[in-house]
């Protein structure tokens, strides 16, 4: 029996447990009460509550603009509707690359206000002392190496991330880093599969990627992206279950269509 089909309520050991029996764990985002409940009830193991919120959500170019209050706003409608998933919700850009302090202040209100599992951030070395200091106070935390959207402007391209040595070995050096602070997970995205592969094997947390291959420990996407309603977004590592945004458009354009020629409402359909 899989570790999947024995629990009721996912957590941070029920992720270890899955690495060490060799079970994939399965992460989506979501941003809102309706979509959480759905994605929880079919069965995801781990929900994310992602600063792209920021761009699916609020149509900002980048995860840059979105704030802590607009996080909290997204984790508590997400964890209202969420009953067995674990709700990791992502410290937004600005809230936590200050100084430990702030870290730890931007999470407790996470924690407080949203009643979610754990929070994310990204980056190694340049953060440990946030992660740290979050961790003393018994918030568990989820790191993300690799492409760093937050970082976007010093990149500046959305491009595959340590394909040259010098950067895949700093990677491999904050993961560990990672682990040695005590983060129960890490997310890497947009890295060589075979370096994704290196790392989850290396580690003993489990690594969830996003465009870092199989030989992870599990995968991670977007919703909007995964179902079809971001249609502009298409990068190699993104499979599409669904072509909602056609479904959308097509159920709309018949409720248009109805209205003006009066067949809705119909004699059933009125008080
Ligand atoms: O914000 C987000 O959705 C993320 C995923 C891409 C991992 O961080």
């Amino acid at each position: 029996m899989s570790v999947h089909k024995e629990v009721k309520r996912v957590t941070t050991h029920v992720l270890s447990e899955m690495k060490l029996r060799g079970e994939k764990i399965s992460m989506l985002t979501a941003y809102d009460y309706s979509m959480a409940r759905l994605v929880d009830e079919a069965g995801i193991d781990v929900i994310l509550v992602g600063d792209s919120a920021s761009n699916v959500m609020a149509g900002n170019e980048t995860t840059l603009p979105i704030t802590l209050d607009q996080m909290i706003y997204h984790g508590k409608s997400v964890v209202k509707a969420v009953n067995r998933a674990l709700v990791v919700v992502d410290l937004p850009f600005g809230t936590y690359q200050g100084d430990s302090k702030e870290a730890l202040i931007s999470s407790i209100r996470i924690m407080k206000e949203t009643h979610a599992d754990a929070v994310k951030m990204e980056g190694g070395k340049e953060v440990i002392q946030s992660v740290e200091r979050i961790l003393s106070a018994g918030i568990p935390v989820m790191g993300h190496l690799g492409l760093m959207p937050q970082s976007i402007h010093k990149y500046g391209t959305y491009t595959v991330r340590a394909k040259q040595d010098a950067e895949a070995e700093k990677l491999i050096e904050d993961a560990r880093l990672l682990e040695e602070a005590g983060c129960f997970a890490i997310v890497l995205e947009k890295i060589p599969a075979a370096l994704g592969e290196r790392v989850a094997k290396e580690l003993k947390i489990p690594v969830i990627g996003i465009g870092a291959g199989g030989g992870v420990d599990g995968q991670v996407l977007v919703i909007h992206d995964m179902l079809g309603i971001t249609q502009e977004f298409s990068p190699r590592f993104l499979r599409r279950y669904h072509n909602l945004a056609t479904e959308i458009k097509g159920a709309v354009g018949n409720y248009i269509q109805d209205v003006k020629s009066q067949d809705f409402p119909n004699d059933k359909e009125q008080y």
